[in-house]
Order: C-alpha cells, then structure tokens, then sequence
C-alpha cells in the first residue's frame, strides 16, 4: 500500500516523538514508523536528566503536564574521587540554571499519548509500530519515499521530508551516500551495569564517584526508586553482577565518612557499552537526522537525550521556515548549526568519561593526570563553573568560531 504524509519520520524515539508532535502543533502532517511494539518502546530504560533547553522544547511540544508534577528539579551535582566529595552548585555557577530528573521512558510515553491522542478518526495513523524502515528512494527529488514493512506486508510511505530519527542501529545514515560521509568512533574499555532499585534514594542530588575500583553513579527515578551504575568490563555479563556484588560494589565506590547507602530489591539489571560517535553530514537531500542516527556519547554527561532534543529543535525550525515561507536558509544550514553543539557535548561527555572512570589500559603518567584534574575542580572556581556551564547546556548553545 502507498501512504502519503509531508514529513516521515522514522523512529518513535524521543527525537521522532518530539518532531511529530511538535509539527502538529503548527498543522503539519506527519506519520512516525517505528518498527517495534508500543510496549516495547515504552519500556526501555534508558538516561533521565533533563536540561532546561529540553524542559523548554517540551512545554513547546504541550509535554510538560506530568514532567512538572514529577519532575525533580536539582541545583546541584556532587562528584567523589576515592571518597572524596566536591560539589557542584549548578545554580549559583552558572547564574540560576537547574537541571530536572524525569526519565526518558517518561518522556516517550508522555509524547505517545499526546501523538495517538489527536487523532482525528478518518486520519493516517500518526504512529505505525511493528512497521520496519528498510529502505528510502528518491532523496534528490522533491518527494521521497520510506519503504516499509509491517505484518508481513510491504508498504510505502512518500512524503516531502524524511527525518532519520531511527538512533544508532537503523537505516537513516546508511542512506547517505558513503563517500560524502565522515565518521568519528571512540569505544571505551569499559560498560555501566545500571539498576533500577526498589529503596528510596540515599542521597538528594546525583553522585558521581571516581574510585581506584571503577566508577560509580547515584542517580534517581522518584521519592521511592534509585537507580544506579558501576563501571564494568567489556566482557561482564549479567551472571558476573549478582545483586550481592551490585551492592557491595556501590556501597564501595560510592562511599564516604558518616554517608550510608540504603540497598533494596533490584527491579530492573542492564550492561551499556560506553562509545563516542560522530557522522557527518547529517542531512542528504531531502533526508536529516536528529539523535542517536547521526551521534552517540557516553552516558557520563547525561547528554544522550538532551541532544537528540536541541537537533529535533532544530530540524523543527527549519523545516517551519521551509513551511510557512518557502525557504530551504535553514535547511541548509541544519548540519553545520547541529555540529558546533555536537562537537561541544561531545567534549564534555568525554571529560566526564575519563576524568571519572578506572581506565584498565591507563599509565601511571595518565593516572596522575587524572587526579590532578580533579583536584583542579576542587581548587578553582572557573574549573567547577565550566562542568556547570556544560552540565546545565550553557555551554553547547554558543557557537564556536574555531573550525578543524
Ligand atoms: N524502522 C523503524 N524504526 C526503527 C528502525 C527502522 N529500520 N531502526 C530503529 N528504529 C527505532 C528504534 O526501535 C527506536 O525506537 O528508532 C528508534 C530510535 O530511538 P532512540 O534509540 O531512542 O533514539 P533517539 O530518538 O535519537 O533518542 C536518543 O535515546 O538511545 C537513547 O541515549 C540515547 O538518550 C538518547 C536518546
Ligand atoms: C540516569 O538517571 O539514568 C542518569 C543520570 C545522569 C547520567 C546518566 C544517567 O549522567
């Protein structure tokens, strides 16, 4: 069957989420292919640190209802190196930012709702799970069209847009052609085991420890339910990490003179590869990517989603600027403006990384680096400013002038 839409939009990941809804918001159609189960899609566990440019986008996108009934609203960030605690008071170093704790499995599910609930009866569905992108034609003409499978069935969706919204394993990116692309990968020798637990968070503020045993994080979910991650190896699997060893780990790496971590029943056990990855350009014709498609950063930064928010914001705009006057100005420019903030978080994301984990392959040399680092953090004000400046999102929205 032959479907037509103006923009396709292929994942229901926040970014494709997020584009859809807010394109409705100002009258333009969209259909959103995403090839697993709404289940499914509203069950992974994934980041949950919000910056206020994502809040923002959100309350744009009508999102924000149950975000700011739930959301936890934090003025600071607290890092431990061998047990030694510094904090980061985000709000007084970069002039009233604040950062809310709401997870990104909330966030989809907020959006799904808002998406399938304005249907209207005779219209397209806006959201088609179960429907599987395999390939897209036409990307130098005026309208291109997603080939798609669901049950069983080949399907065709042509549209004026294509948005790659389909994250770090799909089809988008492959779309363009090789020789015009340019890819930037760093793996990491090490992964994060997380847990969701059943036990009130022992802390108000998320704690990101260094220790000589690897890294560990306190993060949260609610009044009632903590979620935590220690480093792991490359080769760990589940059996390696029972909850004994989860908790004696945390209790280890998180620790610190008179502090207690409260342990619970362990709901949920997950191990993430750690990677750092760019590809450029993030637009082909008529196709633009937004999120995991085009990046991926380690999770240190918390930057993952927040990320795929600002490109969605972007694409947003452009394409609004193509609807309502004809112009493709920013459409054009969509790379280039996405690659300044790329280039920015990536950094950061990377500094957390290494100044927070036990590098196995590391020298005596980078050892020393890295405790030294830290003790910049503690010492100098600016040090501390620029982890906060970063952390909020400050420091993604200007535009550098230096290029490479
Ligand atoms: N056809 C249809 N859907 C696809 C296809 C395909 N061929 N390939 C992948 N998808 C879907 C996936 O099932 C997933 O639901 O695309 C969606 C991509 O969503 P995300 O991976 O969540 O990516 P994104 O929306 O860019 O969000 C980035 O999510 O992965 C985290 O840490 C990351 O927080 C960041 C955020
Ligand atoms: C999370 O709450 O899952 C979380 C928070 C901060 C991070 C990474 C993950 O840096």
């Amino acid at each position: 069957m032959n479907h037509q839409t103006q923009v396709g939009i292929i994942g229901a990941g926040p970014a494709g989420l997020l584009l859809s809804q807010l394109l409705d918001q100002q009258g333009i159609r969209s259909v959103v292919l995403e090839n697993r189960s709404q289940e499914r899609v509203e069950s992974r566990q994934r980041a949950g640190l919000l910056e206020q440019n994502t809040v923002d986008r959100l309350r744009q996108a009508g999102a924000t209802d149950r975000l700011d009934r739930e959301g936890l609203v934090h003025d600071g960030i607290i890092l431990s190196y061998n047990g030694q605690r510094h904090r980061i008071d985000l709000v007084e170093l970069t002039s009233g930012s604040r950062v809310t704790i709401y997870a990104q499995t909330e966030v989809v599910k907020d959006l799904i709702r808002l998406r399938l609930g304005s249907t209207p009866l005779d219209a397209e569905v806006p959201i088609s799970f179960e429907a599987e992108a395999t390939r897209i034609d036409g990307l130098e003409s005026s309208s291109p069209t997603i080939h798609y499978t669901q049950n069983g069935e080949a399907h065709t969706l042509t549209c004026d847009f294509v948005a790659g919204c389909d994250g770090f394993h799909g089809i988008s990116r492959a779309s363009i052609p090789a020789e015009l692309t340019k890819v930037y990968d760093k793996v990491y020798p090490y992964c994060w085991l997380g847990i969701l637990a059943k036990v009130p968070p022992s802390t108000h503020e998320l704690i990101y420890a260094y220790h000589e045993r690897g890294f560990a994080l306190h993060s949260m979910r609610s009044p009632e339910i903590s979620r935590l991650y220690v480093q792991c190896n490359v080769t760990d699997t589940l059996e390696d990490w029972p909850d004994e060893r989860i908790w004696a780990e945390l209790q280890i790496r998180l620790g610190s003179t008179g502090w207690v971590l409260a342990e619970g029943p362990i709901l949920e056990k997950t191990i993430t590869p750690m990677r750092s990855f760019v590809s450029e350009p993030m637009q082909y014709g008529r196709l633009f990517l937004s999120g995991d498609s085009a990046h991926i950063v380690p999770p240190t930064g918390a930057k993952g989603l927040n990320m795929a928010v600002a490109d969605t914001g972007s694409l947003f705009d452009a394409l609004m600027t193509w609807y309502r006057e004809g112009s493709r100005a920013n459409l054009d420019t969509y790379t280039a403006g996405c690659m300044r903030r790329v280039w920015r978080v990536q950094e950061f994301s990377n500094f957390m990384t290494e100044l927070l984990h036990h590098n196995p392959d590391r020298t005596p040399f980078d050892a020393h680096l890295q405790t030294s680092r830290f003790n910049q953090l503690i010492t100098s004000r600016a040090a501390s400013a620029l982890v906060a400046e970063n952390y909020v999102g400050h420091a993604a929205k200007q535009s550098a002038e230096a290029t490479t």
